[in-house]
């Protein structure tokens, strides 16, 4: 079971030399915060496949940064082609010790968008949702996969998978549904997915929830109303940094790093651990998740039918 280990000391450097020689993957890796991801990972020495469906971007970064990046173009609603990105992953270097769920959209959302002059609701587009969940999950799927091939074998070592949420993910916004619900879900899902990662074989999943970041996902009006309203702007760069925190320490376990401006209390590197998923501060949230745990702690402490003990999770079949 996933035991928390307290929040992370965002004062605390990143391990120089531990990402030296390490394969990362990082999907949506061709602009913005995953472009910052990119150029970290490679500056501490890792080889870093770029995951991104924009090939003119996604080719420029691998010319610029050339040996230490291979770009795969690769749509993240595709398993067949993010499988593509995994394999070649595999095929230059022999190994995936990283993978970052990044790549993420926010459109104009049609879900509280109603046309009341109509006679008939209409159906709306949901390609947040889309992008924003089933590319992570398939993301995520694939990371555990080799996460735990690699672990199983003689390469064993620690392995690190980072799921992108947001602050959107904890607070209330205006106008984004789909947004806000995309984001809820993937940190949903990483608590699903460190209860999974804690069943053993050094993997580690984590979080990163940025506030808002000057890149292309921002329309020019949501990035005027952000300067003229005075909400801030946290860095690409400190979230570049929160990431190395999080792959360079490996007792970092089930954590969501908030990327936040640097003028906000505790966050004087740019991020902070939220603390958000553990309940400490509620005895009554603390009491039920110990009891919503308790049938699969049950099930992998008893025997099967021939007294052999069962050792895993159950699952829904
Ligand atoms: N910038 C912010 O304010 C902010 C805040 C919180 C969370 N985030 C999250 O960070 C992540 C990166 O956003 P960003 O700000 O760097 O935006 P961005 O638009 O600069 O970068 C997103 C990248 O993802 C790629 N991408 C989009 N859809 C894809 C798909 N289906 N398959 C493969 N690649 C795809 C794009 O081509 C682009 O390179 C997103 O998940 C976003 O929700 C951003």
């Amino acid at each position: 079971m996933y035991t928390s280990s307290g929040p992370v000391d965002a004062s605390v450097e990143s391990k120089a030399g531990s990402v030296k020689g390490r394969t990362a993957l990082v999907t949506g890796g061709a602009s913005g915060l995953g472009e910052a991801y990119v150029r970290a990972l490679v500056k501490a020495g890792a080889h870093v496949v770029i995951a991104d469906r924009d090939e003119q971007a996604g080719s420029k970064l691998q010319n610029e940064l050339s040996d230490s990046t291979t770009f795969v173009r690769c749509d993240v609603l595709s398993w067949k082609e993010q499988l593509a990105a995994f394999k070649k992953a595999i095929e230059v270097t022999g190994s995936i010790d990283i993978v970052m769920a990044n790549a993420g959209i926010a459109t104009n959302d049609q879900v509280f968008y109603n046309d009341i002059s109509r006679d008939e609701p209409e159906e709306p587009d949901l390609p947040v949702l889309k992008v924003n969940i089933i590319g992570v999950v398939l993301t995520a799927k694939l990371a555990m996969w080799y996460f735990e091939k690699q672990n199983a074998g003689e390469n064993k070592r620690d392995r690190c998978l980072i799921l992108k949420s947001s602050m959107a993910g904890y607070l209330d916004l205006h106008g984004a549904p789909q947004y806000s619900c995309s984001k809820f879900a993937v940190r949903g899902f990483m608590r699903a997915l460190r209860q999974q990662a804690a069943l053993g074989n050094q993997i580690r999943v984590n979080l990163i929830a940025p506030w808002y970041v000057k890149t292309p996902i921002l329309s020019g009006a949501m990035d005027t109303f952000i300067t003229k309203s005075g909400a801030g702007f946290a860095k690409a760069a400190d979230a570049a940094a929160a990431l190395l925190c999080i792959v360079s320490n490996d007792s970092i376990q089930g954590r969501a790093l908030a990327i936040v401006p640097r003028d906000w209390e505790g966050a004087s590197n740019g991020y902070v651990d939220l603390n958000q998923d553990d309940f400490e501060d509620s005895p009554w949230m603390h009491r039920a998740q110990e009891y919503a745990l308790k049938p699969a702690k049950y099930a992998m402490t008893s025997t099967d039918s021939e007294g052999n003990p069962l050792k895993t999770a159950p699952r829904q079949d």
